[in-house]
């Protein structure tokens, strides 16, 4: 029976962008486009076929904004580039293809470029994690502004190729979300201490950008909880989600975790510590599924919020967004095994459950690409190769005692 009737398949508004339904594509990398930093044909079908598939929002994977390399590297043309470098280094050529594209394919699809950082050796401060013997080098205030001078260009940039708005990461372990928790933020200056002014590094790029793009939506990824003590959870996330909000931007999606949670025990935790800690593994009952709605749901904001992680029951989650503390679901995973999933769950053909195991098999092959030097485009690799699948499984349960100090 068609689902056309369910408030997941009714429009939504973030900021100025009015979107169809309340399903979205969460992010999800593109390694391959940062082989040579070029747009490829596959990536531009890749993003064709999603938008054919009936989603209301897609949030592109991460394109990065600022970069310090060091001279270690593979011999790719990405891996050769050395030294500090700014959005206008790192842009993809032809990115506004991709825009071009999904619009072409679907006229009222939104497509949100995601903005993060590249490879950095530094973070708000000078700490360590269980998996490096290196400690991240504290930015200094003048590269604190140098980084927000390259995500001010680069969401200008991404307004002018065609996108419908950007998405700040913000979570997990990326530096922004580094800056928001109080367990890797640890400095003693304006970006320090205070939620007000952990959340300052973000309100200086929003109100950089506003200033340039306007109302252009920028929407937030932050964490809920970082599963670590001494990091973001969820008695102090409600507070540090209504400053995020309070820097001006138009969404939070709620995510969580920090790669560091994965030495401790599935017991401490509630879920198997393999990588990566926001996309959970064995999600077959729904008591495992939609891990951060009691984060989500603790939210009082004027903004939407976005839900994201271990969404797979069009049921369950039309009840969440009956509930009304949640605005959008999103989803990663499941769209890498089935591109066409909204257009199913509508129509009410097959389950209602996503084929998706979510067994992050897709994960290995994105970041080791097994047999091929070259990165190659993200697939289903459960569904698609098998003995991949084994090598993979086999990787991930063995992933922490392999790298843990
Ligand atoms: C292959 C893969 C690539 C991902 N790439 C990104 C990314 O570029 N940026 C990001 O914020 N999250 C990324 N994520 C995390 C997802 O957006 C999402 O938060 C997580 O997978 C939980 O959602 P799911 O249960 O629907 O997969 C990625 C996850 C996977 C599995």
């Amino acid at each position: 029976m068609s689902r056309d009737h369910y408030r997941i398949f009714s429009p939504g508004q973030i900021g100025s962008m009015e979107i169809s339904n309340r399903l979205v594509r969460s992010a999800t990398w593109d390694p391959c486009l940062f082989y040579d930093y070029k747009m490829t044909s596959e990536v531009v079908d890749h993003y064709r076929r999603l938008a054919q598939g009936g989603v209301g929002m897609i949030i592109t994977g991460g394109f990065p904004v600022y970069e310090e390399t060091s001279s270690e590297g593979n011999g790719s043309p990405s891996q050769a580039r050395e030294g500090v470098l700014h959005y206008h280094d790192l842009r993809v050529e032809g990115i506004e293809k991709l825009p071009g594209a999904v619009h072409q394919a679907a006229p009222c699809l939104k497509i949100v470029a995601q903005l993060e950082l590249g490879r950095i050796e530094c973070g708000p401060s000078a700490i360590s994690s269980p998996f490096s013997t290196e400690k991240s080098r504290a930015l200094t205030q003048g590269e604190i502004s140098d980084i927000a001078s390259c995500y001010i260009e680069a969401i200008e940039d991404m307004r002018l190729a065609g996108f419908d708005g950007v998405q700040l990461h913000a979570a997990h372990r990326s530096l922004l979300g580094n800056f928001l928790s109080p367990y890797t933020n640890h400095r003693t200056d304006g970006y320090g201490g205070s939620v007000e002014n952990r959340t300052r590094f973000l309100r200086e790029i929003v109100s950089g950008a506003r200033a340039l793009v306007g109302d252009f939506p920028i929407l937030v990824k932050m964490n809920g909880t970082d599963y670590v003590p001494g990091g973001i959870d969820l008695e102090n996330f409600p507070t540090l989600a209504s400053e995020v909000a309070r820097t001006g931007v138009d969404a939070i999606e709620v995510s969580g975790g920090i790669w560091d949670c994965l030495v401790r025990s599935e017991a401490e935790l509630g879920f198997r510590p393999v990588p990566s800690p926001e996309a959970h593994t064995r999600l077959h009952r729904l008591e495992q599924q939609s891990y951060f709605a009691a984060y989500a749901e603790r939210l009082d904001l004027d903004i939407p919020v976005i839900l994201v992680g271990g969404n797979r029951n069009v049921e369950l989650l039309e009840q969440i967004l009956q509930r009304g503390r949640v605005d959008f679901v999103a989803l990663c995973r499941p769209f890498i095994s089935e591109p066409d999933l909204p257009n199913r769950w509508r129509l009410g053909v097959g389950k209602p459950q996503t084929d998706c195991i979510s067994c992050n098999s897709c994960l290995y092959a994105m970041l080791e690409h097994p047999g091929s030097d070259r990165p190659r485009l993200v697939s289903c690799v459960f569904k698609h190769d098998k003995s991949l699948y084994k090598e993979a499984q086999h990787w991930l349960i063995t992933w922490v005692d392999k790298n843990k100090l």
